[in-house]
This record gives structure tokens, C-alpha cells and sequence, in this order.
């Protein structure tokens, strides 16, 4: 159903986890800290748009033993990538079952349910659910207006959403194109990817707005992709799904396509911009 592989969101997972920007994520422990003490142990997360389960090992090393995680998307093949992929990440499995896995990773007990759900129109449901925190990567640059809008509406727990694409590419050594393609590039990104037309690269301030204005309170900084080891299949992949992109959109032609491509593979260095927020529910 989705567009993302998991060959792609296990290659951008160090990435992504590397990428994350601390003084938000300080944010964000120090006010479940207030809300649930130290230990913040028994807490029950909802992660939306899951993917292979990247937000989960980024986070529960974090906070405290004995955590419970709804993982929620659209794609069930997904959900099986995200399913393994914590198998391996785990010390011990302790039980599983169709929907859900117990297993114990650095002597915290993390409880799993997998849910296929498409948040496009189930919503208000998941969000019913009584959790301490919802958290999301990679996934508010997909949604419109619109959802945000509707998704404030009814949130009630604090937000922890990461890694949203800000509008900003940068190679080393630069090419004539890079601002044409990045500029195409951006043009794709508010299509609409299911949700109505995607914010895209304004997900992240759209998104503080909307909560300030619902009373809460928003930190947000940057978390950039810093690429150097290049060459790398990461890379590579980047930037075919870049050129795929731009070629979609058609407001380049094929030959600068492949220009841009060929000259992008021996680059040195690659920036992309995103954005990472907390918001503390009032
Ligand atoms: C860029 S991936 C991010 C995956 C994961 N959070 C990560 O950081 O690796 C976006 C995820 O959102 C999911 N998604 C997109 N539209 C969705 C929808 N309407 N309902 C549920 N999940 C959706 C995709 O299947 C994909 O797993």
C-alpha cells in the first residue's frame, strides 16, 4: 500500500536517530518527567505512521521501565518489517501474539500492540486511546492542513513528532541545479500524499501554531541530516527518490535530471533539513 520500503526506513534509521535534536528531546523528558515522575515508568505511547518501528528504539531506551506501545500504520507489510525488526532489537521476546509482542531490551519491559489503521479517517479513535505521549517520525511533511487542524482538534496528550522535512537540500560541491531541483523538489512535497495537499516543508511551523493556539506549549529546533560517508546505498537512494520526484512533477527536463543525478553521486557532503517539536499538553 505505502511508498516507503523498509529497505529505505531501516538505511535512514541512524540517520534519523543521529538527527535528532536534543534540546527538544530534553524538552520532552523533563516535562514527562514533571507529569510522571523520574522513573517515567508504566508509560503508554501512541506512535503514528510506526513504519518499522524506528521512533520506538529511538525512545524507550529513554524513558522507564515497564512501557506500552500502540504502533499504528496504514501498511501491514510495515507493521511485519517493524514486528522483526524488534524481534532482533530485543534482549528477549518474552510472549507473542497475533497483534501485540512482550519483550524486554536494556531491562525494560516493553508491551507492543500493532495496529493497521489508516490515519487518514481513524483519527478520533486512536486518539481516544488513554496514552501519556503520541509521537510520530517522519510523518506530519505527508498530512494537510486540514488533518493538523483536526488532529489538534482532538489531541489531548502531549506531541512528540520529529523529523519533519523543513525544505532544505544542500550538497558539497554544489551544482547549477541543486536550487531548481531542491525548489521541484519541494513543489512534490505538497501533493497530496493521502491526506489532502501535504504541508511539506511548512509541516513544522503549521503544526506549532495550530497547538499554541490550543494552549499548548511548543518546543521546536532543528534536526538536520548531516551525510557524510559518501558514497553510500542511503545516499543513493536519496537521491533517486530526489530525481524520482522532481521528474514527477515535470519542472525539469530528463537530460538535467540525469545531469543533476550523476553529479550528485560523487558529492562529498549532503545536508537536509528538518524539524523536531514537543508539545506539552496544558
Ligand atoms: C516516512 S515514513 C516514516 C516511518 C517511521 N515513522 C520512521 O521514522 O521510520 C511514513 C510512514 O507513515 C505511514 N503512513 C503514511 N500515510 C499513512 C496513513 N494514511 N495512515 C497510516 N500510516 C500512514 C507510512 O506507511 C510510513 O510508514
Amino acid at each position: 500500500m505505502g511508498e516507503f520500503s523498509a529497505q529505505w526506513l531501516s538505511l535512514r534509521e541512524p540517520v534519523d536517530h543521529a538527527a535528532r535534536n536534543v534540546q527538544v528531546r530534553e524538552a520532552m523528558l523533563a516535562d514527562l518527567r514533571k507529569r510522571h515522575g523520574v522513573q517515567l515508568s508504566g508509560l503508554r505511547v501512541l506512535d503514528l505512521g510506526c513504519g518499522s518501528g524506528s521512533n520506538l528504539r529511538a525512545l524507550a531506551p529513554l524513558l522507564g521501565e515497564a512501557q506500552h506501545w500502540t504502533l499504528v500504520d496504514y501498511d501491514r507489510a510495515l507493521l511485519a518489517a517493524a514486528r522483526q525488526a524488534l524481534t532482533q532489537w530485543a534482549d528477549q521476546v518474552m510472549s507473542e501474539q497475533t497483534d501485540s509482542m512482550r519483550m524486554m531490551r536494556g531491562g525494560i519491559q516493553i508491551d507492543v500492540d500493532f495496529r493497521v489503521a489508516d490515519l487518514s479517517g481513524e483519527l478520533d479513535s486512536l486518539l481516544s486511546l488513554p496514552v501519556d505521549l503520541v509521537s510520530a517520525s517522519a510523518l506530519f511533511d505527508l498530512v494537510s492542513s486540514r488533518w493538523v487542524d483536526g488532529f489538534c482538534d482532538v489531541l489531548r496528550a502531549p506531541l512528540y513528532a520529529v523529523l519533519s522535512f523543513d525544505g532544505q537540500m544542500q550538497w558539497e560541491p554544489r551544482h547549477k541545479l541543486d536550487q531548481a531541483v531542491t525548489k521541484a523538489f519541494c513543489a512534490h512535497q505538497v501533493t497530496d500524499k493521502g491526506f489532502g495537499a501535504a504541508l511539506g516543508p511548512t509541516s513544522g511551523q503549521y503544526l506549532r501554531n495550530a497547538l499554541e493556539q490550543r494552549g499548548f506549549t511548543v518546543t521546536i529546533d532543528k534536526s538536520p541530516w548531516e551525510i557524510e560517508d559518501l558514497p553510500s546505498v542511503f545516499h543513493d537512494m536519496l537521491i533517486d527518490g530526489v530525481a524520482k520526484a522532481v521528474a514527477e512533477i515535470g519542472h525539469l527536463g530528463l537530460t538535467d535530471i540525469d545531469a543533476w543525478l550523476a553529479s550528485r553521486r560523487d558529492a562529498r557532503r549532503c545536508v537536509i533539513g528538518h524539524d523536531d517539536l514537543y508539545a506539552a499538553s496544558p
